[in-house]
């Protein structure tokens, strides 16, 4: 039997690599496109079509819509936070609470927006 010499090693551990990354890669393109559709019903009049925080009703806002396409707004910020924020609300602002999305569509909507980490 040849087929599982030595040899033939190297080629299935390669194989074996390409379908671990393949897989979770694929499961998370479909929670970022789930992520995008709770984002735009929701946040996008504020924090913009881009995420960079400039949506049709931002000028009126102050403070302004966070952007989240910004290094700073990352530099202080991880992702239980961001989900604690999304939940809370941020008192004093024109950031409200959004008590209404399912655990699965924030985790969705989270990931979106680390999408957007440049
Ligand atoms: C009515 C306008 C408005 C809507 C709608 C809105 N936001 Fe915001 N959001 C803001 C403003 C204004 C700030 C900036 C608050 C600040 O800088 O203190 C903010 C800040 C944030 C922050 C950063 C909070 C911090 O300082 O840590 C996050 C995260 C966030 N919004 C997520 C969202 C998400 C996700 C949605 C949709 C589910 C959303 N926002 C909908 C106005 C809005």
């Amino acid at each position: 039997m040849r087929r599982f010499s030595a040899d033939s090693r190297p080629l299935l551990v390669a194989l074996a690599l390409l379908v671990g990354v393949a897989l979770p890669g694929a499961a998370r393109a479909a929670d970022l496109a789930a992520g995008q559709k709770v984002y735009m019903a929701n946040c996008m009049a504020c924090h913009g079509i881009s995420a960079d925080g400039k949506g049709p009703a931002a000028a009126s806002l102050q403070p302004p819509p966070a952007d989240f396409t910004s290094p700073s707004f990352w530099a202080s910020r991880d992702t239980a936070k961001v989900k604690s924020v999304i939940k809370t609300g941020k008192p004093g602002t024109p950031m409200m609470p959004f008590t209404q999305l399912s655990d699965q569509d924030l985790e969705n909507l989270v990931a979106f927006l680390e999408s957007k980490k440049p």
